[in-house]
C-alpha cells in the first residue's frame, strides 16, 4: 500500500466537500488530481523484505517445556554469499539412541548436517555441544519433532539458537564439482557475500570473469617512440588472440615501425607468397587499404607517413604464431625543397625541410616582395603538419621611384634604366639659357633602393633652376642716349619694366621670378606705398603701346624704410620693391637683371647702360617715348658730381642734396641723361657681358643739360635690405 494513497484520500475528502459547496465543476477538477495521485503512487512501491542477516529460534514454549506430537519447521535464509552460522545456547531434548523419539534436524539442500538431541553433557542423545554448524550455502531447513508422550517425568524445554550470516570465502572453497576447474584461473579475492577473480601482470581476465590470458598490452600510444610486442613474445602466445595496438601521435609527425628480425606469423604459402588467411597482424593507415603481415621474415623498417597507426593482431585457436616485437619512432613531417626566388633569396637553405620549420624571403636590394600581386614587408612559410607550406613563395619584382619630380623652368632626361625602375638614372636640365642649375652642377639622380631618387653629388637634394640674369640673347652695338639716345632693339634690356602709378609712368628691372626693382619716389606718394591695385606693370616688349595690353599685377610695395621724401627734397635711400602677384618665366624678351656683388665697386668712367621710357628730345621738344630707349653713360667720380651739385645750389633753392647712398653718371657736355619718367629704370654696369644693377634713375637736376649729371640710387648699399626683404615676402 501505497501512503499516498492515504493522502489523496484526505484530499479526495476535502474537495469532495468543497465541491457540495461550490460548483460540480471542480469534481472534474479533482478527478484529473486524482490520476495523477496513481500514477506517483505506483512508483513508490515498498521494496521487497531483505534478507534477514541474523536470527533467533526457539522450540514452541520455550522455555517452557514443549508439548508432545509437535512437527515445527523453520526456513532459514540469508542473502546469497553468505553461510549459515547456527549456534545452540540451549538445548534440552529427550535424548533417545539416534534421537529416535525427539529431535531436531538441521538440513541443508535436502542433507542433513545432524540430528540432535538431549541435554549438555547427556550420556545419551546426540548434542551438538559449542561448536556452531555452518551451512554450506545461504539457507537452512530446521526440523523440530516430538512423539506422542515423554516417558520421563521430567519436562524437557527444548532448544534456544542463534543463526547468523557470515561471508563466504568462496575462494578456499574447493572446485565444483561439474568439473569446470577452479573457480578463478589465476587469482581468487574474497569479497563480502561474493568473489572476485584477477590475474597476474601480463594477463589480463576474459569476458568470463574468471579464466585468465595473456596481455595484449594494447591501446593507444602516443609517446614519441615506443616498444610493441604480441602477447607472450618470444614465446608461443596463447591461441584466438585479438590484440589492437594504436599509435596516434600529434599531427604533423609520422610514424616509422622497426620490427625486429624475429618475426612469426604463421601463413600459408601460396604461389603467391605468404597468405595470412588465419593468422595476421593487419597494419591500417587513414584513407588507404589496410595491409596484412605473416610468414617467417621481418617486414623491417617501414615508414607509415601517417601520424595514426592501427595494428591488429589475430591468431585462432588452430596454428602457431611466435608473434612479432617492433619499435616504432617519429620524425616531423617533410616539406618539399621551397624552391628559389628570382631576385631573392630563400633562408634558411637547408638540405630538408620538415614540420615546423620556418623559410624567409628577402628580395634583392632595389626588388620588392609581391604576394598575389600585393607588396608585402616580408615573408616567412612555415612546413605545415600536411607537409605543405602555409603559403606559396612571393615574387620579387623590381622597385621604380615613380615619376621624377618635375624641375620648374627645366625638365628631365632619362640617361639610363627604364621605367623608372631601380639603378635608372635621369638628368635634370634647365631651360637654357635664360635658367641653369643651382650651383651649376650637372647631376645626375639614381632610383635608389629606398624608391627615391637620389643625387650622386651630396650637396645637391633637389634641383633647382636658378634664373640666369644679365645675358641678354641680343647685345645692343651702338652707343646712343636717350635724350637724343636710342630706340633698344627687342630682348636687348630684358629686364627692363614699365611702371603706371596711378597713370604715372616710371621705370623698374626685373631682379627675382617675382621682384621688381624701382626707385621709392616712383610708387610713394605722400610718404606711403602706392595700393597694389593701383601698380600697372609692364616687361617684355619695348613698344609701349603693345607693351600696355598686358599688365601684371603687385602683390606688395615695399619702400625703404629709410626713404623720407616730404619735400621733394631728400633722395636717400629712394629704393622700393614690388612683389609680383604672379611668377614670371624668363625668355629672352624678360630676364632679371644681376644684383650687385657684395664687394661691387663704381670705377669713375666705367660705362653703365640707363634705358627707360622716359621724356626724349624729338626735334628739341620733349615728349614721352613710346620706345624702350637706351643711353651709355660713364660713372661720374662722387666729388666731381658733389661740386656740380654745389655749384648749382649756390644758385638756386631746393636742391636735394648728394649722399654716399647715390652716384651720378653722366657726361659734362651734356646731351645725354635719363629724365623724368626714366625714374626707377636701371643704370646697368657689365662685368664680362654680364649686366648687374648699379643703379635706379633717381634724380637730377634737369635733364642732359652741361654742367649737370644723373643721380642714382647706389643699390649696392641696399643688398641686404633687398635680401631680407625678398626673404620675408
Ligand atoms: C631498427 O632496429 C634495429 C635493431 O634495433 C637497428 O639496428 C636499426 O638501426 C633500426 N633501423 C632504423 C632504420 O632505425
Ligand atoms: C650621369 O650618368 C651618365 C650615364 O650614366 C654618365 O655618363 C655621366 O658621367 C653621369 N654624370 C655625372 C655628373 O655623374
Ligand atoms: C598690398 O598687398 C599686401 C599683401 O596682400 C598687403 O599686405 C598690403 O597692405 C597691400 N598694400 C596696399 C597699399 O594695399
Ligand atoms: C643738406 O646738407 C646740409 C649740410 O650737410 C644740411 O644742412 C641740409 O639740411 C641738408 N638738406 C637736406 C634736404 O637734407
Ligand atoms: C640673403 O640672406 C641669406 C640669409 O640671410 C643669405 O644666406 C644669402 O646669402 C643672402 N643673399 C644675398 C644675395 O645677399
Amino acid at each position: 500500500m501505497c501512503h499516498l494513497n492515504w493522502r489523496h484520500l484526505l484530499l479526495q475528502q476535502r474537495i469532495s466537500s468543497l465541491t457540495d459547496i461550490f460548483n460540480p465543476e471542480m469534481g472534474r477538477a479533482f478527478c484529473i488530481i486524482w490520476f495523477l495521485y496513481v500514477s506517483v503512487c505506483e512508483c513508490w512501491r515498498l521494496p521487497d523484505s531483505a534478507p534477514l542477516m541474523h536470527g533467533e529460534i526457539q522450540s514452541p514454549q520455550y522455555p517452557q517445556p514443549y508439548a508432545p506430537n509437535l512437527q515445527e519447521q523453520w526456513d532459514l535464509s540469508v542473502p546469497e554469499g553468505y553461510q549459515i552460522r547456527l549456534t545452540f545456547t540451549h538445548m534440552d531434548i529427550e535424548a533417545s539412541a539416534g534421537c529416535y523419539y525427539d529431535a531436531l534436524t538441521v538440513l541443508y539442500d535436502g542433507k542433513v548436517l545432524g540430528k540432535f538431541c538431549g541435554r549438555e553433557n547427556s550420556a545419551d542423545g546426540h548434542h551438538p555441544g559449542h561448536q556452531p554448524i555452518l551451512s554450506p550455502g545461504n539457507r537452512l531447513t530446521l526440523i523440530f519433532q516430538t512423539d506422542k508422550n515423554n516417558p520421563e517425568l521430567y519436562q524437557n524445554v527444548g532448544f534456544s539458537a542463534q543463526y547468523q550470516a557470515i561471508d563466504m570465502d568462496e575462494c578456499s572453497a574447493l572446485p565444483p564439482g561439474d568439473g569446470s576447474g577452479p573457480l578463478c584461473n589465476q587469482i581468487c579475492l574474497n569479497t563480502l557475500g561474493s568473489y572476485l577473480c584477477s590475474c597476474h601482470h601480463g594477463y589480463e581476465l576474459r569476458s568470463d570473469q574468471r579464466t585468465c590470458m595473456l596481455s595484449c598490452a594494447g591501446g593507444i600510444f602516443d609517446e614519441p617512440e615506443g616498444h610493441l610486442f604480441s602477447p607472450g613474445y618470444p614465446n608461443s602466445p596463447p591461441h584466438a588472440v585479438s590484440c589492437q595496438y594504436v599509435i596516434s601521435v600529434e599531427s604533423g609527425f609520422i610514424v616509422s615501425l622497426n620490427f625486429t628480425d624475429n618475426f612469426h606469423i604463421e601463413s600459408l604459402d601460396t604461389e603467391q607468397g605468404p597468405n595470412c588467411l588465419h593468422h595476421w597482424l593487419q597494419i591500417t593507415l587513414p584513407d588507404r587499404e589496410p595491409i596484412r603481415l605473416c610468414g617467417a621474415k621481418s617486414p623491417g623498417w617501414i615508414t607509415t607517413n601517417s601520424n595514426i597507426v592501427k595494428l591488429d593482431y589475430h591468431t585462432d585457436d588452430e596454428g602457431l604464431s611466435n608473434g612479432w616485437s617492433l619499435d616504432y619512432s617519429t620524425h616531423r613531417v617533410q616539406c618539399p625543397f621551397p624552391g628559389t626566388v628570382a631576385k631573392g633569396r630563400v633562408t634558411p637553405i637547408l638540405t630538408e625541410y620538415f614540420y615546423r620549420d620556418y623559410i624567409f624571403v628577402r628580395c634583392d636590394q632595389g626588388y620588392k616582395l609581391m604576394m598575389d600581386g600585393q607588396e608585402v614587408d616580408s615573408f616567412s612559410a612555415m612546413c605545415q603538419n600536411n607537409g605543405q607550406w602555409h603559403l606559396p613563395l612571393p615574387e620579387c619584382h623590381i622597385i621604380d621611384c615613380g615619376e621624377p619630380e618635375p624641375l620648374l623652368n627645366g625638365g628631365v632626361t632619362f640617361l639610363s634604366g627604364f621605367q623608372n625602375q631601380y639603378r635608372s638614372v635621369v638628368q635634370y636640365h634647365c631651360n637654357e639659357p635664360f635658367y641653369s642649375l643651382f650651383g651649376g652642377f650637372n647631376v645626375n639622380f639614381t632610383c635608389e633602393a629606398d624608391r627615391k631618387w637620389r643625387s650622386n653629388h651630396d650637396l645637391v637634394v633637389s634641383p633647382t633652376c636658378i634664373p640666369v640674369c644679365g645675358q641678354p640673347t641680343k647685345h645692343l652695338s651702338a652707343y646712343q642716349r636717350i635724350i637724343g639716345g636710342s630706340v633698344a632693339p627687342d630682348n636687348t634690356i630684358p629686364w627692363q619694366v614699365l611702371l603706371s602709378i596711378d597713370g604715372q609712368r616710371g621705370g623698374g628691372m626685373v631682379i627675382a621670378d617675382r621682384w621688381i626693382m624701382t626707385a621709392a619716389h616712383v610708387v610713394a606718394s605722400n610718404g606711403n606705398p602706392a595700393s597694389n591695385d593701383s601698380v600697372r606693370i609692364y616687361m617684355g616688349l619695348t613698344d609701349v603701346k603693345t607693351l600696355m595690353v598686358s599688365p601684371l599685377y603687385a602683390a606688395s610695395v615695399h619702400i625703404h624704410p629709410g626713404y623720407n621724401n616730404p619735400d621733394h627734397l631728400d633722395y636717400n635711400n629712394d629704393i622700393a620693391l614690388i612683389k609680383l602677384h604672379d611668377r614670371i618665366t624668363f625668355s629672352s624678351s624678360i630676364m632679371p637683371i644681376c644684383l650687385p656683388a657684395e664687394d661691387a665697386i663704381y670705377i669713375t668712367g666705367m660705362m653703365g647702360l640707363v634705358s627707360g621710357f622716359g621724356i626724349t628730345e624729338i626735334n628739341n621738344r620733349r615728349i614721352l617715348t613710346n620706345k624702350l630707349k637706351y643711353v651709355h653713360l660713364p660713372v661720374v667720380e662722387q666729388e666731381t658730381c658733389s661740386d656740380s651739385i654745389t655749384s648749382f645750389k649756390e644758385r638756386r633753392d631746393n636742391i636735394p642734396n648728394l649722399t654716399n647712398n647715390m652716384f651720378c653718371a653722366g657726361v659734362p657736355e651734356g646731351g645725354k641723361d635719363s629724365c623724368q619718367g626714366d625714374s626707377g629704370s636701371p643704370y646697368a654696369l657689365s662685368d664680362n657681358g654680364r649686366f648687374w644693377a648699379a643703379g635706379i634713375v633717381s634724380w637730377g637736376v634737369d635733364c642732359g643739360q652741361q654742367g649737370t649729371y644723373g643721380v642714382y640710387t647706389r643699390v649696392s648699399s641696399y643688398l641686404d635690405w633687398i635680401n631680407k626683404t625678398m626673404q620675408e615676402n
